[in-house]
């Protein structure tokens, strides 16, 4: 276990993982603690440059496993050039999507299956979330919040694939129920900000970094 506080945002398309990273930024900035805020695909200089290769709608001819092959790639570079660093120096690291989110697009959503897990095994090494907040909003619900214009070419996809990209990520629940909590994302922002601020404290006090 590293020194720091590892925290993953997850959920489907438009479920607000942006807004609550924000809060996350406001709260931690208000009790001082440090923390660093990123997300994937990207992160890095070379994740972001895998970032526009991976989401860009020109991209038609790019097949499953180079897609899944992309994001661990991202994530490889992420962990060793920032997450982990950070851990060891003992920061909180919030990351908008992660591992999970290649378990459930990739394994599920394009039914690449347990191949998915296995590579990003090998991308994180040790390197696992202590917290992951799931955003439980029915895709359709999600994606209707994203303007056409500007979707990318993930969330292009018919609802068919966002529905196993949920289907996947209720799986996924319960194989990590140590680090994944189900956050009921048809509340208010308010309200799951609150939920994610209490399971955030408990961990900390727990660990020390706050006091009780
Ligand atoms: P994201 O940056 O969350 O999209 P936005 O900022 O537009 O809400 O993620 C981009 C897309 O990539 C999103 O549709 C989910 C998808 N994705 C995967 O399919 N696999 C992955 O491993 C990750 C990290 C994201």
């Amino acid at each position: 276990m590293y020194k720091g506080l590892f925290i993953t945002l997850e959920g489907p398309d438009g479920s607000g993982k942006s807004t609550q990273a924000s809060y996350l930024r406001e709260y931690f900035d208000e009790k001082g603690i440090e923390c660093v805020f990123t997300r994937e695909p990207g992160g890095t200089h070379i994740g972001e440059m895998l970032r526009k290769i991976i989401l860009d709608k020109e991209n038609h001819e790019m097949c499953d496993m180079t897609e899944a092959l992309l994001y661990a790639a991202s994530r490889a570079q992420h962990v060793e050039e920032l997450i982990r660093p950070a851990l060891i120096s003992g920061k909180v690291v919030v990351c908008d999507r992660f591992i999970d989110s290649s378990i459930a697009y990739q394994g599920y959503g394009r039914n690449l299956g347990d191949s998915v897990r296995q590579i990003n095994e090998h991308a994180v090494g040790d390197c696992m979330p202590d917290l992951t907040f799931f955003m439980d909003l029915p895709p359709s619900v999600g994606m209707s919040r994203i303007d056409e214009d500007v979707q990318d070419r993930l969330e292009q996809e018919k609802l068919d694939f966002h529905n196993r990209v949920f289907g996947g990520y209720k799986e996924i629940a319960k194989y990590y129920p140590e680090r994944f909590i189900d956050i009921d994302a048809r509340r208010d922002k308010e309200a799951i900000r609150d939920d994610l601020i209490s399971a955030i404290e408990k961990v900390l006090k727990d660990r020390g970094i706050l006091c009780r």
